[in-house]
């Protein structure tokens, strides 16, 4: 696609090497993973994060259990057990488990990836208006993915198609994947970004220098409701609010057609550290009772269009996105 960002993972000599996200923006360092538990620590650690990345990674993961003669059962049950929102990591693993060569699939699902990213980025594209002001959130950018991105893919597939977006990048507390790794790709594209506090959304929406607001999915169900990284609900409300569309970017290996609605997803809940300090300082004092919620849940009402891969879609999202999955074949193969 573009080698500015370098596919976040891919095999390499029997092994998986992904780009460390921990260390990002400061390095960009490469980790080779050996085994299933090496991966499973780079997922939950964050170095390996975003949906669509966590697919491919947990078909990978049923991969390098493959080729170090590990039961695959065992191992998928430990991948499964790392992060509990994306439902691309369950999707991911199950393609490689009922797959003849797991290795050979998950290389087909990364390549499929950049593919996917770039048909969704071209049908999001016209969504931008010219010289648009987008507001993003997290990270839902090639690092998200294996290459070019969902919400960052429609970004860049505007940008690339001379419609000049301009970007609002949320930092997102507590992990900054704003921050850190969409202000860094957006750097690398050349596409102009202004890095604000999650609390600027409301003043900027007021102030009507928001156009639009596109952010990704970790797990959208059936009836179109959408977790995503916490504090999307909020700018979902935000956007409704002041009358600015709302647009979710995510393939349908995203879409959880066994979950009727948002109440069911399962949200993870993260370590108390990530609130309580920040670059290894404490911010907050001993013994703070913390709730650190990763993710929440948007109503579908909330959200404009969903943007995928196969086209958009529209409310009502239950029979519209069925409707996408199934013209692509999509419902029979995900079953
Ligand atoms: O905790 P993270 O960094 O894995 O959360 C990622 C997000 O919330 C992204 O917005 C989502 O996975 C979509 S990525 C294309």
């Amino acid at each position: 696609v573009s080698d500015v960002i370098p596919p976040t993972l891919a095999w390499k000599r029997g092994h998986i090497r992904v780009i460390d996200q921990r260390l990002l923006p400061g390095q960009l360092v490469f980790l080779d993973l050996a085994t299933v538990d090496e991966l499973c620590e780079a997922i939950t650690t964050l170095a390996v994060r975003g949906a669509p990345a966590l697919g491919v990674a947990g078909a990978m993961g049923i991969g390098l259990a493959a080729l170090n003669g590990e039961p695959l059962e065992a191992a998928a049950a430990r991948l499964l057990a790392t992060r509990p929102t994306a439902v691309n990591l369950a999707w991911g693993v199950a393609r490689a488990l009922a797959a003849e060569d797991p290795v050979a699939e998950s290389k087909r699902l990364a390549v499929e990836d950049v593919e996917r990213n770039m048909r969704l980025g071209s049908h999001g594209a016209p969504l931008l208006p010219v010289g648009g002001r987008v507001y993003t959130h997290c990270n839902a950018g090639s690092l998200a993915c294996v290459g070019y991105g969902t919400a960052l893919g429609v970004i860049r597939a505007a940008h690339e198609a001379g419609r000049e977006p301009s970007v609002w990048v949320g930092e997102t507390r507590p992990a900054l994947q704003g921050a850190r790794l969409t202000a860094w790709e957006l750097s690398r594209l050349r596409i102009p970004a202004t890095l604000v506090t999650d609390s600027m959304a409301g003043p900027l929406m007021a102030s009507f220098e928001v156009d639009c607001v596109v952010v990704g999915a970790d797990r959208i169900a059936a009836n179109g409701d959408v977790a995503n990284k916490i504090g999307t609900y909020g700018l979902a409300v935000l956007a409704h609010h002041h009358r600015v569309p709302f647009y979710v970017a995510a393939p349908l290996s995203t879409v959880d057609f066994d979950c009727h609605d948002g109440t069911r997803i399962p949200i993870e809940r993260r370590a108390r550290e990530e609130v309580t300090s920040l670059g290894g300082v404490t911010t907050a004092p001993e013994g703070v009772e913390v709730d650190n919620r990763a993710f929440d849940v948007t109503p579908a009402d909330l959200v404009s269009a969903i943007i995928t891969e196969e086209g958009l879609a529209r409310p009502p999202y239950s029979t519209s996105l069925a409707d996408l999955a199934e013209a692509a074949g999509y419902l029979s193969d995900h079953d």
